[in-house]
């Protein structure tokens, strides 16, 4: 049995169920057993930009068919599917190539193997560096991990700069995703990140600690801040820019004007933290205007943020598509958070009493429930019972304007916050009431 990789790509709609079915068909054939797949990346296309997007996968095969036979098969399957060969890179309903066949180097008139520019194209790095980061390039003589450790990231200190070269970026037809974060990176800021990396060309994450969204009394000084390890796991994400300004390079001393999302900052976290939304849409407004992407990343974890945020662009006709993701989870439940650092162990333990409480909520909810104040009840019983939180608020509000409801309907966000001693976490979920 040999082990080989395959690209796949298709740049004519509907680009998925190309890929799907050329999967699928690779799965099918004799001789060859899926052993692995890739995620999908929405790349711009090599050569000639005239034509649309590709969606690029890899996938690792074991197979008994020699490289010929396997490239053989292939071609059939590309046929089936409707490719025309139309010379080089012209547009395809698929195009599959064989990558690497074992460590073999076979250059004939039928197949070159490995694949010439492989190691130049990012969905090539990106996916096998997902599946098989030890793979060897036997050309090269290095291993795909390590040739992807090796893009270049660029690091970026003032906005000027920022602002000229993603200009430059997107003059030239590149797709930018944007991930704006405040360092200390962790699992909820690279689930953004990986996102990002497979539906833009260029991903560029900025990392600022921005003052103008704490509290007098709150954690500014004492957050936690890592430069370093921030580069290494930013790397190896695969993102391509990292700005990272001064605060004199955001702030002027004469800085004097604000971004205020009337009514939707002011309840939830806006009713006990006075002046934070003002300094997150300022700063994200600034961060728009600096980085002038196609794609922005934020996290579910911080719902009434993203929603402002989404509001504040709407407003500002901010040209710019915003996406909410998921909350990333530790084992227990707990919403990852950089805040987290600072629980202590008994605190750590009993800080998975928020996600267990919106999991209560879901469950009255599923039973029947539609009365929010019975709902808050039960969620503030099950955390006082179970840990020695401080419940700032628990609140439902509809999703459109982040006001109370009294009887739940449509899309409500379940949003919380408690003190676990001086740490303040928050949390919540969005459910869809029938
Ligand atoms: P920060 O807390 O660093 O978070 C950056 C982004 O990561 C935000 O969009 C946040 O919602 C998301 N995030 C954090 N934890 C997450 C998790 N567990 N799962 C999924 N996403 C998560 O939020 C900020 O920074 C700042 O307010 C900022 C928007 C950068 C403005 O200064």
């Amino acid at each position: 049995m040999n082990k080989a990789y395959i690209g796949l790509g298709s740049n004519i709609f509907p680009r998925k169920f190309f890929i799907e079915s050329a999967l699928r068909k690779i799965a099918l054939e004799k001789g060859i057993t899926l052993k692995g797949r890739s995620s999908v990346y929405d790349t711009h296309p090599i050569g000639n930009s005239l034509q649309g997007r590709y969606l690029n996968s890899v996938v690792e095969v074991e197979t008994s068919l020699g490289p010929h036979e396997l490239l053989s098969r292939l071609l059939r399957i590309e046929k089936t599917l409707g490719r025309v060969r139309q010379g080089k890179n012209g547009p395809r309903t698929i195009d599959l190539d064989i990558l690497l066949y074992g460590d073999r180097v076979i250059r004939d008139n039928n197949i070159a193997i490995p694949h010439p520019r492989m190691h130049e194209r990012d969905f090539v790095i990106f996916g096998m560096n997902e599946i098989s980061p030890m793979a060897i390039h036997p050309v090269l003589n290095m291993a795909i991990g390590d040739i992807h450790n090796k893009r270049q990231m660029k690091i970026i200190r003032t906005p000027r700069e920022a602002h000229s070269y993603v200009s430059s970026l997107r003059q030239k037809g590149r797709r930018v995703g944007f991930v704006p974060t405040m360092g200390c990176l962790h699992e909820g800021h690279l689930s953004l990140v990986k996102k990002a990396r497979c539906e833009n060309d260029v991903v560029a994450i900025s990392i600022f600690v921005n003052p103008a969204q704490f509290g007098p009394r709150e954690d500014y000084k004492r957050y936690p801040r890592n430069f370093i390890e921030d580069k290494k796991l930013a790397k190896r994400a695969g993102v391509d820019i990292i700005f990272y300004p001064d605060t004199k390079n955001m702030y002027t001393p004469t800085h004097s004007t604000y971004v205020d999302a009337e009514d939707i900052s002011e309840n939830l976290c806006g009713r006990f933290r006075p002046g934070h939304f003002r300094g997150v849409a300022t700063v994200i407004a600034k961060l728009f205007n600096i980085i002038p992407a196609d794609n922005v990343y934020f996290g579910q974890k911080d719902a009434q943020q993203a929603f402002i945020i989404k509001r504040m662009a709407r407003d500002l006709n901010i040209p710019v598509n915003i996406r909410i993701l998921p909350t990333v989870r530790e084992k227990d439940g707990l919403a990852t958070s950089s805040r987290n650092a600072y629980l202590s162990k008994k605190e750590r333990r009993e800080a998975a009493v928020l996600f267990k409480s919106l999991l209560l909520a879901k469950d009255l909810i599923r039973g029947g429930e539609r009365r929010a104040a019975n709902i808050i009840k039960r969620m503030k019983d099950s955390i006082n019972k179970n840990s020695s939180a401080k419940i700032e608020y628990i609140a439902i509000v509809d999703t459109a304007g982040l006001k109370d409801i009294k009887t739940l309907k449509g899309e409500v966000l379940i949003a919380l916050a408690a003190y676990f001693g001086k740490t303040r976490l928050i949390d919540n979920s969005i459910i869809k009431v029938k």
